[in-house]
């Protein structure tokens, strides 16, 4: 059978940095995010008896192998993926990426998993994959290899913020999230941001309900800063930004002290999202666009999970 999926890439307002078992993909610490509607990837698996080799890169086939695991079986797959956004440059393409595959894979092997095994299985190809499966408002609890897996904790529909997506570069990152993290606690402010963890997810969660822009935007803000930190005291030092990076993160704080709100987060890369309401969007999309070095800006709100598409 031949499947063929979407998956959006997650932004993680809590974001987790630093693994608790590298090679079962456990994080330190919970985290939360929020799918989007129109970054994603489109994958495409086939499975052919008639193959004798996966037509897929390396991280792939080790994912491929776990499907064949699980369906019993042992034939080769045609993989065809395609991200609608630049790849390696901090916009979660192995999230996307890695949940497309997972839900493809199995759903052409006539597997039908419930949510938590894919969002578990997706985990185990790339940590932030997990969040990629459920809809919506998502939180990936650390736990074991059993119950690390994420889930819906507010629906797609629940409150329409918006996610500008500003591209200054497109070139791939030097060092991957994974061989990052393996050496996150070589920083000397690690474990005081895991051990911070659980109370500010408490305070994200406490500010989603209240529908707080301000608490929420605060929140998220600080956490990325806190991870670049852990990031940039690591040993060798990492640092994802770019001066471009920084010229957006210094507009946005500079708009809105002067009354125009949004907030920033970064991943593992020089690209920048940033989270604000409806009524604040066009300005700040035509302000984006103006600032040297911002090659385009992308605009996307927030969306459903994987799904299958044919
Ligand atoms: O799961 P990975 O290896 O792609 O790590 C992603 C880590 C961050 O994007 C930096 C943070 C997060 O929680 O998404």
């Amino acid at each position: 059978m031949k499947v063929t999926v979407f998956a959006p890439i997650n932004v993680a307002l809590i974001k987790y940095w630093g693994k608790e078992d590298n090679q079962l993909r456990l994080p330190a610490n919970d985290s939360l995010s929020v799918c989007l509607t129109n970054l994603g990837t489109t994958t495409t698996v086939e499975w052919d008896k008639n193959l004798n080799q996966d037509l897929a890169d390396s991280r792939m086939k080790r994912q491929l192998d776990k499907v064949r695991k699980i369906a019993q079986i042992n034939w080769r797959a045609k993989v065809v993926t395609k991200n609608n956004f630049p790849s390696g440059a901090g916009l979660s393409s192995s999230a996307s990426g890695l949940a497309a595959l997972t839900l493809a894979a199995t759903a052409a092997a006539g597997l039908k998993l419930p949510e938590k095994d894919l969002s578990r299985l997706a985990r185990l190809g790339s940590g932030s994959a997990c969040r990629s499966i459920p809809d919506g408002w998502v939180e990936w609890s650390k736990g074991d290899d059993k119950t690390s897996y994420a889930k819906t904790i507010f629906p797609t529909d629940y409150w329409n913020l918006r996610i500008l997506v500003v591209i200054v570069s497109d070139k791939k990152k030097l060092v991957s999230s994974t061989a990052g993290q393996e050496l996150a606690f070589t920083s000397p402010f690690y474990k005081a941001r895991v051990k911070s963890m659980a109370a500010k997810i408490k305070k994200i969660k406490a500010a989603i309900k209240q529908k707080n822009f301000t608490e929420l935007g605060k929140i998220m803000e600080a956490d990325c800063l806190n991870m670049h930190r852990v990031m940039r005291t690591q040993q060798p030092e990492l640092n994802y930004l770019l001066p471009e990076t920084k010229t957006v993160m210094q507009a946005v704080k500079k708009w809105r002290e002067e009354g125009l709100e949004s907030y920033f987060t970064i991943n593992t890369g020089q690209n920048a999202l940033v989270f604000c309401e409806p009524k604040n969007e066009n300005k700040l999309v035509e302000r984006l666009e103006k600032i040297e070095g911002v090659i385009e800006v992308r605009r996307d709100k927030i969306g459903k999970g994987a799904r299958l598409l044919t």
